[in-house]
């Protein structure tokens, strides 16, 4: 399995440090050509090379850890996902809820990523807390996984055991899903408002 996070802001560097931290190889990439990020790469850890965003994307499983806004730029930049699991730990804040057309945002982002599994995951805690080690007296910090794709949660849990998180898998993006799924800055009390409406 091999491993990218594109973007390499605060949650890419984040990210990056995990892998640092448990010596798994992982590209990095962002609009900047890969020397401009090369000496930071470098700083987090030896298993850490910045390359080109197209170069990256030749990982098995991608990272996704750029501004919500940005995710069709980055699926245009492969004629077909087909094959690449895409881990998506965006938010769509500030994109206005009502222009995700009612779909939980990883779901949004699946059309633009045609024929790639899509994992939400990695999404729900801030980048300070992301980048510190996740066992924490003896515990691990959680992550939360959802996925439409069944058989695509098993290695993305592996992956974040080998990170040191513990991983919960919450079933598919629109049911458990939906617990990670910020609406504005709003979190999972919305999921209770949706369930009762339906019960009504
Ligand atoms: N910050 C948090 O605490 C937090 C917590 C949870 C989730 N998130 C989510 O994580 C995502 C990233 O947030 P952040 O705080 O890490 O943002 P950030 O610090 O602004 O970093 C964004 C990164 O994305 C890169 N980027 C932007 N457009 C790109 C494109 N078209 N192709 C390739 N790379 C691109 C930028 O690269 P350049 O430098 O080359 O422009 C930069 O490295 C957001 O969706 C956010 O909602 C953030």
């Amino acid at each position: 399995m091999s491993y990218a996070i594109v973007g390499f802001g605060k949650i890419g560097q984040a990210l990056a440090h995990a892998f640092a931290r448990n010596n798994i190889n992982v590209t990095v990439a962002s609009r900047r050509p890969p020397e401009a990020l090369a000496l930071q790469a470098r700083a987090v850890g030896p298993t850490v090379v910045a390359k080109s965003l197209r170069d990256a994307l030749e990982a098995d499983t991608i990272i996704l850890a750029i501004p919500f806004g940005e995710h069709s730029e980055v699926a245009k930049a492969l004629p077909s996902w087909k094959g690449k699991t895409v881990i998506d730990a965006m938010n769509s804040f500030p994109l206005p809820p009502e222009e995700l057309d009612g779909l939980p945002s990883s779901t949004f982002i699946a059309k633009s990523f045609t024929g790639a599994k899509v994992v939400k995951g990695f999404n729900h805690l801030g980048a300070a807390t992301l980048a510190s080690d996740p066992v924490v007296e003896g515990g691990h910090r959680v992550i939360f996984l959802s996925s439409d794709d069944e058989d695509a949660i098993a290695p993305v849990a592996d992956l974040a055991k080998r990170l040191g998180f513990a991983p919960v898998t919450l079933g598919k993006l629109n049911e458990g899903g939906l617990l990670v799924h910020a609406r504005g800055r709003v979190w999972g009390p919305l999921i209770f408002q949706d369930l009762f409406k339906k019960q009504q």
